[in-house]
């Protein structure tokens, strides 16, 4: 297969883990006789400092006629400091997700069973929890109107849903539901918001198009309480893009830890592959970063974008037998890691990339 993947490192730990990343696609590309011809663009920060625009025209161009993009992270300390500034890194993010058409953000939460020890949660309350969140990715408070008003002392972001924006990512969620064990928690704030009684008032109408899979409703403030409490109770989540976006990253506890989360936001033509962490400026340039979720994420490129199912769940396996062989990066070690074990940021490619090529030993001999 040939196929052309574009790489967006965009700021801090996000150069670091996508070059794991590619370095693993390249393998993949390598042992299962494929060629992916790689090339990079500008995003986030970085891309503000060479051109002033957090999503240069000419990445937008090259976003558009590749066929799967890699992405890294975007942010920066001086801007979370200076609330003040015009022109953002994240603005790069959240203009190529619209402009793309990523309505749909697929976040898969599933322990690896050597990582139970990893997380803050006790290990008997995590075991076996899998849980596929959708997350809508083009809407609500992230791009309704927002500005201020009496001289700037008041400020507001419009909290907006569209009929038809709740009803396309509901059918991803019910018919990914139907794969899996047929049941769809939706949460919402129905219980004050206008825009969460229509969110419910369309996924009920769209759950009867699924007689098989049951459906759950759950205010958000609950759903967060639950996840916790009791994270077996769910299996497909689907919500809003404020909800989602904060309910996954208390999610990534039940992973072990925020550097094992890939995820993948898909719409109608190129998918986007990405960790759910971000740029992470307090660990950035000391080689630490844990790259397992951009090297996850390119389990799921391959997965969804290019249909390679053996080449994805090669991935997937290789990253499993490297934590069974005791390897950790520095945030999922545990007291009983040895000190040696603990490895950085390309020495953790590295393992992933052996392991890779002695899964396919045996088919060379
Ligand atoms: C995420 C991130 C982004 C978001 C930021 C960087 C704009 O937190 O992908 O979850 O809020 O969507
Ligand atoms: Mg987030």
């Amino acid at each position: 297969m040939k196929r052309k993947i574009t790489i967006l490192p965009g700021d801090g730990i996000g150069k670091e883990v996508t070059t794991e990343g590619k370095r693993v696609l390249a393998k993949i590309a390598e042992l299962f006789d494929h060629t992916f011809e790689f090339e990079e663009a500008l995003i986030g920060h970085d891309a503000i400092e060479a051109t002033g625009n957090p999503l240069p025209d000419e990445t937008l161009i090259a976003l558009k006629s590749t066929n799967a993009i890699l992405f890294g992270a975007v942010g920066h300390p001086k801007y979370d400091n200076d609330p003040t500034l015009k022109v953002r890194p994240e603005q790069g993010l959240l203009k190529m997700r619209k402009e793309l058409g990523l309505y749909a953000n697929l976040r898969p939460i599933k322990l690896f069973d050597e990582l139970l020890h990893a997380s803050s949660i006790k290990p008997e309350i995590l075991k076996g929890a899998d849980i596929l969140f959708f997350r809508e990715l083009t809407g609500d408070v992230y791009f309704g109107e927002k500005g201020r008003k009496d001289e700037g002392n008041t400020a507001y972001d419009l909290m907006i849903y569209h009929r038809y924006e709740i009803e396309r990512i509901a059918h991803k969620a019910f018919k990914a539901a139907l794969t899996r064990s047929k049941k769809v928690t939706s949460v919402d704030k129905a219980n004050v918001l206008e825009s969460s009684r229509l969110w419910r008032e369309v996924v009920q109408q769209v759950a009867k198009e699924y007689p098989d899979v049951t459906i759950e409703h759950q205010f958000v403030d609950s759903a967060a309480m639950k996840l916790i409490q009791n994270p077996r109770s769910f299996d497909v989540v689907l919500t809003g893009n404020l909800f989602g976006d904060i309910l996954t990253d208390e999610a990534s506890q039940i992973a072990g830890s925020m550097g094992m989360l890939a995820s993948a936001s898909i719409g109608d033509t190129v998918g986007l592959y990405e960790p759910i962490h971000g740029s992470a400026h307090d660990i950035t340039g000391k080689g630490i970063a844990n790259p397992l979720a951009s090297i996850l994420s390119t389990a799921l490129l391959l997965d969804i974008s290019f249909n390679l199912k053996e080449e994805s769940q090669t991935i997937i396996d290789a990253v499993s037998a490297v934590l069974k062989n005791g390897y950790r990066t520095v945030d999922i070690a545990d007291a009983s890691t040895k000190k040696e074990n603990i490895l950085n940021t390309q020495a953790m490619g590295d393992c992933v990339i052996k392991e890779l090529s002695m899964v396919n030993v045996p088919i060379n001999e």
